[in-house]
């Protein structure tokens, strides 16, 4: 292949290199683009053709529905390792070796405590509020009680400052679901498990023990891990262009839980359930809303369908639909929601409209499902989808810094009006 890209403007010939990546993806560098043509741009809404760095965390390829981290099969990882085990492997490029990963987690458990005055600012806020809102808030708020800005060129700190927001993230996670079902704040048990203890936190009783349950406690590991990064994302984008201007990591985070938020991205897991019990009030009849979804004076789409990059089949949602299908028999639940899905997916999967747009169940259409039959509130699915990007989110803020990327500015083409004379106001 050749090594440049020409490009031609005005009669004017533009050599520009090309980068090959590590699994031969290849990308016009336009670092010189203005300076060489004197100010042409590109434009690119919604970024579908910019890269917008060179990383080496997570590998994807859309057609082919491949999603690896750190060159490790996402169904390797989900079959054989745990959350914590990922979380290190994103964040610091290898897998850990069992003295890495002990210490990991001791170190983490260390630093789990979170200052008593935020249990003030969740006081603070009305029961109704959306634990999205609320942990983005609280999560923005620990920088007040952690005031050190880290320095990126050094290990030690870096690592501490990981440790401390692996630590202290899931007890915020915890706290905004308890609050909002009036149960005292805890901190669990740090004797058991990272994943364990984010289930001993979430579901104890002040009146009685909480036993532990493994098939709960895989589900959840899984789960975790499956969204424990996508490359560059809508949120993992927003963490990094935060970071990018050096603001520190947990407020880039809690930028991130902003943006994870919408219900085009993380949010569709909390709209795919209230879309499925829609779909049961209003009788079961999910050709309905398949033709609701295709009309395009109609605002509804098929919520869980669909995604930028994969244009085959997610990986994720193939190996959520089997761990659903365990959970809920495990657990001996039997969920109507779950026929309702399973018919909208068999339906959609030969319908001509999605086949052609090649819209697929993604990773959100079926852990929503699972999340319900763990007793997770439908609102509290997006900041479970949270929880499990964390690793990604610290992994790309630290590559970026590392990197010494240069702050996100992108340029645009301005289409308002041009120069004009200021009038007074009486005479507007
Ligand atoms: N239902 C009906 N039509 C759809 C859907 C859907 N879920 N998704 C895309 N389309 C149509 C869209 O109307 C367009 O049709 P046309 O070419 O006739 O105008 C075509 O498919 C391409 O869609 P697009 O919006 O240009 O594609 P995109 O890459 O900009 O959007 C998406 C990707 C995920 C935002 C979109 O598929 C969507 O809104 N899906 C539903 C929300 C959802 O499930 N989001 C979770 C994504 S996975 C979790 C995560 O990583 O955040």
């Amino acid at each position: 292949m050749s090594k440049t890209a020409t490009l031609e403007i005005d009669g004017k010939k533009h050599e520009f290199p090309l980068i090959v990546g590590t699994e031969n993806e290849v990308a016009i560098d336009i670092k010189t683009l203005r300076a060489v043509t004197g100010g042409v741009t590109t434009i690119d809404p919604g970024y579908k053709n910019t890269g917008a760095c060179e990383s080496a965390i997570t590998f994807l390829n859309g057609e082919e529905g491949i999603l690896r981290y750190r060159g490790y099969a996402i169904e390797d990882l989900a079959e054989k390792a745990d959350f914590l085990e990922v979380a290190y492997l994103l964040i610091f490029g290898e897998l850990p070796t069992q003295d890495q990963l002990d210490k990991f987690n001791a170190d983490i458990k260390e630093h789990s405590v979170v200052d008593d005055d935020i249990k003030k600012i969740i006081d603070a806020f009305p029961k109704a509020a959306h634990p999205m809102g609320v942990l983005s808030s609280l999560t923005s708020a620990l920088t007040a009680f952690n005031p050190t800005s880290v320095d990126v060129d050094s290990e030690e700190e870096m690592y501490n400052t990981v440790c401390k927001i692996m630590g202290k993230f899931p007890v915020l996670v915890a706290w905004t679901m308890r609050k909002k079902k009036g149960l005292p704040l805890n901190y669990g048990d740090s004797s058991l498990g990272y994943v364990e203890n984010i289930l001993e936190m979430m579901f104890s009783k002040p009146n009685e023990d909480y036993k532990q349950s493994e098939i709960l406690v895989n589900a959840l590991d899984k789960l975790l891990i499956l969204h424990a990064d996508h490359e560059q994302n809508c949120s993992t984008s927003t963490v990094r262009i935060v970071g990018s201007a050096h603001t520190g990591l947990f407020a880039s985070i809690s930028s991130g839980i902003s943006a994870l938020w919408g219900p085009l991205h993380g949010g569709a897991n909390q709209a795919v359930l209230e879309m499925l019990e829609a779909i049961k009030e209003d009788g079961g009849d999910t050709q309905k809303f398949m033709s609701k979804a295709k009309d395009k004076e109609d605002p509804f789409r098929l919520m869980g369908f669909g995604h930028r990059v994969y244009k085959n089949f997610d990986p994720r949602a193939k190996i959520i639909k089997v761990a659903a299908d365990e959970v809920l028999a495990d657990l001996g639940v039997e969920d109507p929601v779950l026929d309702i899905a399973k018919g909208l997916a068999s339906e959609a999967l030969s319908d001509d409209y999605f086949v052609k747009r090649k819209l697929y169940p993604n990773v959100d259409f079926y852990s929503g499902i699972i999340y319900r039959s763990m007793g997770i509130p439908v609102e509290m699915f997006t900041v479970m989808f949270a929880l499990g990007r964390l690793p990604g989110w610290i992994a790309q803020w630290k590559e970026m810094r590392a990197r010494k990327e240069p702050i996100g500015r992108p340029r645009q083409v301005y289409i308002g009006e041009n120069h004009r004379a200021f009038k007074a106001v009486e005479k507007r």
